[in-house]
């Protein structure tokens, strides 16, 4: 398959309107889009990004009147966190409508919705007409793409168009909340913390772990982030005085040290979490072994930046 390059969203749309599959940014990471109604689409998906299939995808719209479309109903949590946050970087999950296929949503009841922020999404989902399903746009496992560069490194041949557009601005994955129940539990840290949900639902519980033993969001098992090379957190002055080999690599906030073959340092947490994934590609292209990065302190965007190294590291 050739996958087509282009900048208009209405062309970009075409394709999802004759059951294609479509990489377009967002203000978070690029996604690879389908529309949620075409199962054989959504199936492609799935095949594209090599993406286990029982791990459900986020449903992106531009409206609100396209809810009823995807969802039962709108709960008390959700409603509050729609006027709080939409649109934006949060995902909410609620009871799906009956229309929905089963594989968008990997056979659960529920389904992800959310509505970007940036303009050229909203322009391209408004061109589609439908909801459009779009996990990450990287080969499952791999580093999340923020640029229109990245999804062609993963998936040029294997898509039927990427809608080329500006790196994202955030670089970390929307926080996804389970609006389902009354009481509301955060799924997956991203940019809307913790603390910002609480400021309209102070009863949102923190830890999916704590209720029960199945994962809430089947997505979070998995392997994730993981760039070819070693990653390695470093925290104190004693472990970053250790990094040393040609290598290996650095990212962080303080001074790189000065033994590494490739190195990124920043002066805020947002902008490390903006480029960190790239940074994860840009070491696999130089053929880095070990990547180490810098622990940040865990409030703010650090918190998702911290979830993403951790299971990075994991690999
Ligand atoms: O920022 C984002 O959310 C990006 C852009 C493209 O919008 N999308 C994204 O999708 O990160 P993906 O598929 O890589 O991650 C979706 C996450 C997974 O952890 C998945 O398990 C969870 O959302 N999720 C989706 N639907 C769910 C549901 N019904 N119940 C629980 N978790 C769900
Ligand atoms: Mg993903």
């Amino acid at each position: 398959m050739k996958t087509v390059i282009t900048t208009s969203p209405d062309e970009a749309a075409q394709f999802i309107r004759i059951g294609g599959i479509v990489a377009f940014g967002t203000e978070t990471v690029y996604g690879i889009g389908a529309s949620v109604f075409d199962e054989r689409a959504v199936a492609n998906i799935f095949e594209a990004k090599q993406r286990p299939p029982d791990n459900p995808l986020i449903a992106h719209i531009y409206d609100l009147d396209q809810l009823p479309e995807l969802v039962l109903e709108v709960t008390p949590s959700a409603e509050k966190f729609i006027n709080a946050f939409f649109p934006g970087p949060l995902t909410i999950v609620l009871k799906k409508q009956r229309g929905v296929p089963d594989n968008a949503t990997a056979g659960l009841d529920s389904i992800g919705v959310r509505m970007p922020k940036l303009q050229s999404a909203n322009n391209f989902l408004r061109a589609c007409g439908v909801p459009v399903v779009a996990p990450s746009a990287n080969i499952s496992g791999r580093p999340s793409p923020t640029t229109w560069e990245a999804v062609l490194e993963d998936l040029d041949g294997r898509i039927d168009c990427v809608l080329r557009g500006v790196p994202t601005s955030i670089g970390l994955e929307s926080t996804v909340v389970d609006c389902t129940s009354e009481l509301p539990v955060l799924l997956r840290p991203g940019s809307v913390t913790l603390d910002q949900l609480r400021s309209v639902m102070p009863e949102t519980a923190g830890n999916p772990r704590s209720y029960g033993a199945t994962p809430r969001s089947p997505g979070m098992k998995y392997r994730h982030y993981s760039p070819r090379a070693a990653v390695v957190l470093v925290s104190g002055e004693l472990e970053m005085t250790a990094i040393n080999g040609h290598d290996a690599a650095f990212i962080g906030i303080s001074a790189i040290p000065a033994s590494v073959k490739l190195g990124r340092t920043f002066k805020s947490i947002e902008e490390y979490a903006r480029e960190v994934f790239e940074f994860f590609r840009e070491c696999d292209r130089a053929e880095v072994d070990t990547i180490y990065c810098q622990t940040v302190p865990e409030t703010g965007i650090g918190t998702a930046l911290m979830d993403r190294l951790r299971r990075a590291e994991r690999g």
